[in-house]
């Protein structure tokens, strides 16, 4: 895994906005996996900056998101949905057919699942993943566990994950339960991984990630065996791991 550690969150942003930028432009036809919750906003926001600045066209990219709720509406400004929208897909020339939602509407699931993942195969799979990272280190919604999905399927949240996502609601009353997420599966088939943390409060997540053993009690870890993975973080998600790196701006 190469690692690269940035100075502060903003400059986190730009480091990722870039790889994903760049990957486009040697790419247009990418296929591109996309996170949601707070850490990859700086991202979304530089790549609409960039496709402002003529720099990077998105006219050909295919999207899957990652995750959503269950049961939320589509219309509910806390869906990933709403996410997408309003933070990518209103500030780029993506082509409506070419974005594709993982389905969190109740109803019969398990076919809704699986028709996500022969619409990800079907797309030849995901050139480039981003992915964040939760404190208990799930990625997408694959929660720590005795074992690890591997389809896109329905989950129950963590409650460390309720109250971690509870920032964008009322009350914890109020998230949602259960969401669907992308398995291990799609995730670990990515071509390239391009994982993003900031923040003082993922610094244990990350470090049980990278130098833990391979454990479903850290679904990130999984990431140790991918071929092609790049860990941004900032200085304080970093914490945990610098005294195992020398260079500040990359190693690994
Ligand atoms: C959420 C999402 C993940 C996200 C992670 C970290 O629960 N399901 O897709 O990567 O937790 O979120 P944040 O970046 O807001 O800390």
């Amino acid at each position: 895994m190469r690692i690269v550690i940035a100075r502060d969150y903003e400059h986190l942003s730009c480091l990722g906005a870039g790889l994903v930028g760049e990957a486009i432009v040697r790419k247009p036809d990418l296929v591109l996996g996309l996170a949601t919750g707070v850490t990859p906003l700086g991202v979304y926001r530089k790549l609409g900056e960039m496709y402002e600045a003529g720099q990077v066209d998105f006219s050909r990219l295919t999207v899957f998101n990652l995750d959503e709720y269950y049961g939320l509406s589509p219309a509910d400004p806390r869906s990933y949905r709403s996410y997408l929208e309003r933070n990518l897909f209103s500030r780029v020339n993506l082509r409506p057919e070419n974005i594709h939602l993982v389905p969190g509407q109740p109803g019969n699931v398990a076919d809704a699942c699986r028709n996500y993942d022969l619409a990800i195969a079907a797309a030849g799979g995901i050139d480039l993943q981003i992915l964040g990272i939760g404190q208990n280190g799930h990625v997408g919604f694959n929660e720590p566990g005795k074992s690890l999905c591997v389809a896109t399927h329905l989950v129950d949240l963590a409650p460390q994950t309720v109250e971690a996502n509870a920032r964008s609601f009322p009350d914890h009353g109020a998230v949602p339960g259960r969401a669907v997420t992308v398995g291990m599966g799609a995730i670990m088939k990515a071509r390239r991984i391009l994982l993003l943390a900031g923040g003082r409060e993922k610094a244990a997540a990350v470090a049980g990630a990278l130098w833990g053993p391979v454990t479903t009690a850290v679904p990130a870890s999984l990431l140790q065996l991918h071929r092609h993975t790049t860990l941004i973080v900032d200085q304080a998600a970093a914490g945990l791991i610098r005294d195992c790196t020398s260079a500040a701006g990359g190693s690994g």
